[in-house]
């Protein structure tokens, strides 16, 4: 699937498809580099939801900007994953964002 990789460089880029948000965890520097991004264009309409890797080690800040986000944009938290994600946590994130393409070819169609 096509995918963007967000830096601090690019927030102001357009998308004009459906897509899900995938974060890590660091910092609030991190929500603001996304909400600009999702604030840009027409970028918040095409949002389907997020997903966030973080440490559970952080306790109560597990994923944190990935959970934050979804409140102040009101879009799911779909999935959220420690580190790069177990062999389990990748067939779960395929078969979810499959789901979803499959759903957006319907809308389409
Ligand atoms: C300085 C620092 C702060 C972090 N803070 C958090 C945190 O508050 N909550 C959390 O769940 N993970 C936290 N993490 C773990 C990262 O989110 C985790 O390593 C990352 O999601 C994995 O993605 P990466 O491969 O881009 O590092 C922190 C990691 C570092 C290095």
């Amino acid at each position: 699937m096509d995918s963007i990789e967000l830096n601090y460089s690019n927030p102001l880029t357009e998308v004009d498809r459906e897509y899900i948000l995938i974060t890590p965890t660091y910092d609030d520097d991190i929500t603001d580099v996304i909400s600009n991004f999702i604030e840009y264009d027409n970028n918040i309409h095409f949002l389907k939801g997020f997903v966030g890797s973080g440490n559970k080690n952080f306790d109560n800040s597990y994923c944190f900007n990935a959970v934050n986000l979804s409140k102040k944009y009101k879009k799911p938290l779909l999935f959220t994953f420690e580190f790069s994600g177990t062999d389990k946590d990748i067939r779960q994130f395929k078969k979810d964002v499959l789901a979803i393409e499959e759903s957006r070819t319907y809308q389409q169609s």
